[in-house]
């Protein structure tokens, strides 16, 4: 079966999930990323029959051949989005939005594409299977991480014939337990994250492999997250290592760097921008250089800057650090435009708030 046609999911119940007791332990503080659910959703692809065999079945390793493609090249790409608990529903935040991103990165990475009907229908049937681990806690979610890769035995370098695509979830907790914290970014000297032509606008494993030394040197250097700047002329801000970065100014315009082929269309950011230019701020998709960032910061012209995505939602900015120097930002405290925002956009993914955009989807 292929193009638009609905695969059926074939339902195989994991004959041994974990107890209602032992689940409870482990969604009490699942932090992130290291608890999983019972099941997972995998669907094969081949070249000439394209995709089948979809089913819902245990979570269980996956047996791969030494010669998988996707160890040797790395045609790889993934998502990531979460389910709500929003009283008696179950919602998601655009996950249409994530489907065409996916087949997005599909195209970029010579891969197949997979429809977006098939794509968050494998997210509900998951998250319906699998509804009691979604944590109960107002600020937690049931992380989706839908994912494919090249699973074709063959050495050559071209585009695999064989894929799997695959959806696992994970309980998170509140990304800020204790409140909303600034962090400290580190605009690297050495490394870059995405040059034009490249792979910048996909979400493919591939991108974070390449971010990893980048992130450990920002560690090293006492902050939480890497910037990287423009791989051309080491000047204009694209993105962190794995959020999108938006300046508030004291006119109240809020500028976020443009998407051009550089950096990962957030989702998150698609939102902020609507959501801003709703509150009254002048909205502008346009560069802004380190240079800049430096000299609005010490004016006092750049009142805020926040990271945004999935995981966070809305991080602020409270201090920069590079080779040559730091400097902070409002003061190193979250500015008020950024809170504001933030709780704008949260009130909205839980339910609390209109959804005008109709972005909130009720899956369950
Ligand atoms: C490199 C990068 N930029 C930006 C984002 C934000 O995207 P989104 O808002 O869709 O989560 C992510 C993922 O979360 C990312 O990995």
């Amino acid at each position: 079966m292929s193009g638009g046609d609905m695969l059926d999911f074939e339902i195989r119940p994991n004959p041994a999930p974990v107890s209602a007791a032992d689940r409870a332990a482990l969604l009490a503080n699942p932090g992130f990323g290291r608890v999983f659910t019972d099941h997972m959703v995998t669907i094969r692809y081949a070249e000439g029959k394209g995709w089948y065999d979809a089913r819902l079945e245990a979570r269980a390793p996956i047996p791969m051949d030494p010669a998988a493609a996707v160890l040797h090249y790395a045609q790889e790409i993934f998502e990531g989005l979460k389910a709500y608990r929003t009283g008696d529903a179950v919602t998601m935040f655009r996950p249409e939005a994530n489907a065409a991103r996916f087949n997005a990165s599909a195209r970029r990475l010579a891969m197949p594409e997979l429809p977006e009907q098939t794509f968050v229908e494998s997210l509900r049937s998951l998250v319906e299977i699998d509804q009691a681990w979604i944590p109960e806690h107002e600020d937690a979610s049931l992380y989706l991480r839908p994912f494919m890769f090249a699973s074709e035995v063959f050495l050559g370098v071209r585009p695999a014939n064989e894929y799997l695509y695959c959806v696992i979830a994970s309980p998170a907790g509140a990304y800020f337990a204790g409140g909303v914290k600034p962090v400290t970014v580190w605009v690297s000297p050495d490394y870059t994250r995405a040059a034009p032509g490249g792979t910048g606008a996909a979400k493919c494993g591939g991108n974070y492999a390449a971010s990893l030394a980048a992130q450990a040197e920002a560690i090293e250097a006492g902050c939480d997250q890497v910037v990287f700047l423009d791989a051309v002329q080491r000047r204009y801000v694209d993105e962190l290592g794995g959020m999108n970065v938006f300046f508030v100014y004291d006119d109240g315009s809020i500028v976020t760097p443009p998407l051009g082929g550089t950096i990962l269309p957030g989702i998150t950011r698609d939102a902020i921008l609507a959501l801003a230019a709703e509150a009254g701020h002048e909205v502008r998709e346009g560069p802004v250089s380190f240079a800049d960032w430096q000299a609005d910061a010490a004016s006092g012209r750049l009142r805020e800057v926040f990271a945004c995505g999935t995981a966070a939602v809305i991080t602020p900015i409270g201090g920069v650090r590079f080779p040559d120097g730091e400097f902070l930002i409002g003061g190193g405290e979250p500015g008020r435009t950024t809170m504001a925002l933030r709780q704008t956009l949260v009130d909205i993914q839980r339910g609390r708030a209109a959804d005008p955009h109709g972005w909130v989807t009720r899956v369950l």
